[in-house]
């Protein structure tokens, strides 16, 4: 293994290269800032146009926007079908055989799957649907490797009006119950399992551990990708393909309201449990597809691949529905980055000719380490583009990137956006607005982000604050499923009116934005959220754990990692077991990608008077060892000598 590369010195301003300009969708900093004054001076004017002239519709919708804070109806009386502009209009003109899906699965098995074929695919998936009894309006949950079927099972809901809700395969039969009962879904789409690692993901045994406790679900489909044994539970289970030997060619998509429920994506926030976001139809969508060329530059030639699995938002609006609804060509890989060897994202670039390539600065860390001889190995002259999103990109990753994947050549867009906001909200286009590494540089078109101090007053420019998004954007979240009254307290109440979004930021002289990091109970382990409470929670149901307090402590490659703090009831003392079997325990409530660092035991866990856990006196136990924050509210300092004292008998 070679040695991270050293601290890089990175220039400070990057214009468009320009013959990137000269191309670009959107092409010198004037015209980035027409569309940003003509949007944000008539937003109503702005999105309606852009709703009539880049999607289709059945019927043409009365108003654009409806903003009754906080919540928002984009596009009402209009009927559109997201799956319909991801394929019918496609079919329709010379893109019906342009490849719409290039998969390849971890073994190394091929796909090539056309618009037409995929239209085909999805409408034969929704018919299998229809067969089963299933309605607009019911609910399904969606558990499967990342394979062309995922979208094909998100695209048959959205198809007929079912909302679904993807489930990442790495969560577990927990996570997976939680998310089937807080949906009340009537179907359950998985496979039998995945390849991950040479290993399979099995999927069907978590959904069968998960359903014991799900009485609403009535059927569950199959998908047979890796052809180990399973259990059909009978009149319940039903094999995909056996579903489809009945299937009709041609389902009409259903003609839905703008508003009608999408999909539903579970993140965690600051409480045990998750939060149900709502994305909706015309809205999410006509914002997916104008990122896909304003930040993307999508051209008809793009061979687009972005690395996310479809169990994140960026799967949902950067894998499936921005590119498919942009008529782009995407790509899907099924397995891991080192899976066989190192190499194999920069074998991938090569064989498909990528042109854009999206993914994490955790990604871009963990291969900077294997050396720059695996990408060497490969032509990687075909990307023009490069995109990175989860978390700031640190200067050696920026620099990394650049040089190595890039060539030098390409900007890399830096996309700052949450589950909640659907769409990217601060980036660059990249023909238009110089990159400052590390930066997600400017606001897309109409949105106004401010940097706000606890009064929800504006900070001085170069000062740090919180973000908050005062103006509704068509892609916003609309609710969280089956609790408003939570979804205004989270996001509306600490600034009046305006979006919160949980992280701090700043601005500097030249208006660019400078994200840096969660103000919440919230982690960023490898560009995926974790939040402190949900593993505490896990941690308290172990019968050994008295109490346990939860931090994000910094990590080279995955940004944070999970660091517990535990108290064990009286009597237990064998703690190099316990450390094993709790984090093997947290792998199992709530998924392997959440398993602890470290599990640290105490006898006494730092609180106020008033019995609050101070997470961040354990914050800065676990960053700097040391503690130099205000501790006056802190009840017994003898905790914190003690906590301190720990680790440097580490
Ligand atoms: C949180 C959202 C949106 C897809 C991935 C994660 C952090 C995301 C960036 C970026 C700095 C970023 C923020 C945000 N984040 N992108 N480019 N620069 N921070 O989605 O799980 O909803 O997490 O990820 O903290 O609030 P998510």
């Amino acid at each position: 293994m070679t040695q991270p590369a050293k601290p890089a010195t990175l220039p400070t301003l990057v214009p468009p290269p320009a013959e990137f300009a000269a191309q670009a969708n959107v092409s010198g900093m004037e015209a980035y800032k027409a569309l940003y004054e003509s949007a944000v001076n008539d937003p109503a004017a702005f999105w309606g146009h852009l709703a009539e002239t880049e999607l289709d519709w059945f019927q043409r919708f009365d108003k654009a926007l409806d903003w009754q804070p906080p919540f928002a109806k984009w596009f009402s009386g209009g009927k559109i079908n997201v799956s319909y502009n991801c394929l019918d209009r496609h079919t329709k003109t010379a893109r019906k055989n342009k490849a719409a899906i290039i998969f390849e699965g971890e073994p190394g098995d091929q796909r090539i799957i056309t618009y037409q074929e995929l239209h085909r695919l999805v409408c034969r998936f929704a018919s299998s649907l229809l067969t089963l009894g299933l309605e607009t309006g019911d609910r399904a949950i969606i558990y499967m490797p990342m394979i062309p079927e995922a979208a094909i099972a998100m695209l048959a809901c959205a198809r007929l009006g079912i909302p679904h809700s993807v489930v990442f395969g790495g969560f577990s039969a927990e996570a997976l119950k939680a998310r089937i009962q807080d949906l009340e879904a009537k179907v359950v789409l998985t496979a039998d399992g995945g390849w991950r690692r040479g290993k399979e993901v099995k999927l069907k045994e978590a959904v069968d551990e998960a359903l014991k406790f799900c009485p609403t679900v009535e059927h569950v489909v199959v998908y047979q990708r890796t052809g180990s044994a399973v259990h059909l539970e009978s009149g319940r289970d039903h094999w995909w393909h056996v579903l489809d030997e009945t299937a009709r060619e041609e389902v009409p998509a259903v003609e839905l309201d703008s508003e009608h429920p999408l999909y539903v994506l579970y993140t965690s926030g600051t409480t045990g449990k998750p939060k149900g976001i709502l994305h909706t139809t015309g809205g999410y969508l006509l914002q997916c597809t104008m990122t896909m060329k304003w930040v993307f530059d999508l051209k008809e030639s793009d061979t687009y691949w972005c690395t996310a699995d479809v169990g994140w938002v960026t799967g949902h609006s950067y894998v499936v529905y921005g590119p498919l609804s942009a008529g782009a060509t995407t790509v899907m890989y099924e397995g891991a980055p080192d899976t066989p060897a190192f190499d194999r994202w920069w074998r991938l670039v090569d064989k498909y000719k990528v042109s854009i390539f999206y993914t994490s600065p955790t990604a871009i860390r963990a291969l900077i380490r294997q050396g720059d001889h695996w990408p060497e190995r490969h032509k990687l002259d075909s990307i023009r583009l490069l995109g990175s999103v989860g978390e700031p990109i640190n200067p050696a990753a920026w620099e990394w990137f650049h040089r190595v994947i890039g060539g030098n050549r390409c900007p890399i867009v830096d996309t700052w956006w949450q589950t909640e906001t659907g769409a990217i909200m601060i980036a660059a286009m990249p023909g238009a607005v110089p990159l400052k590494p590390g930066s997600g540089t400017l606001p897309m078109p109409g949105l106004v982000a401010e940097i706000v101090d606890n009064h929800g007053n504006l900070v001085p420019e170069g000062h740090e604050g919180f973000l908050i998004l005062k103006t509704p954007w068509p892609g916003m979240l609309r609710t969280i499923w089956g609790d408003p009254e939570r979804f205004k307290e989270q996001y509306w109440s600490k600034v009046p009116g305006a979006y919160f979004t949980g992280d701090a930021a700043r601005r500097d002289k030249d208006g660019y934005y400078w994200i840096l990091g969660r103000v919440d109970d919230v982690m960023n382990v490898s560009g995926h959220r974790l939040s402190t409470m949900e593993i505490e929670s896990a941690l308290v149901r172990h019968p050994a754990v008295a109490e346990s307090a939860v931090v994000g402590k910094p990590h080279e490659i995955t940004g944070q990692a999970v660091c517990c703090f535990v108290t064990l009831k009286k009597g237990i003392s064998d703690h190099e077991k316990l450390g094993v079997e709790l984090r093997q325990w947290v792998a199992h409530e709530i998924g392997p990608f959440a398993r602890p660092e470290e599990i640290r035991f105490t006898e006494a866990l730092p609180k106020t008077r008033s019995g609050k856990i101070m997470r961040r006196l354990l914050r800065e136990i676990v960053t700097s060892h040391t503690v130099a924050g205000d501790v006056t509210t802190l009840e017994d300092m003898n905790v914190l000598t003690s906590l301190s004292a720990q680790h440097d008998e580490d």
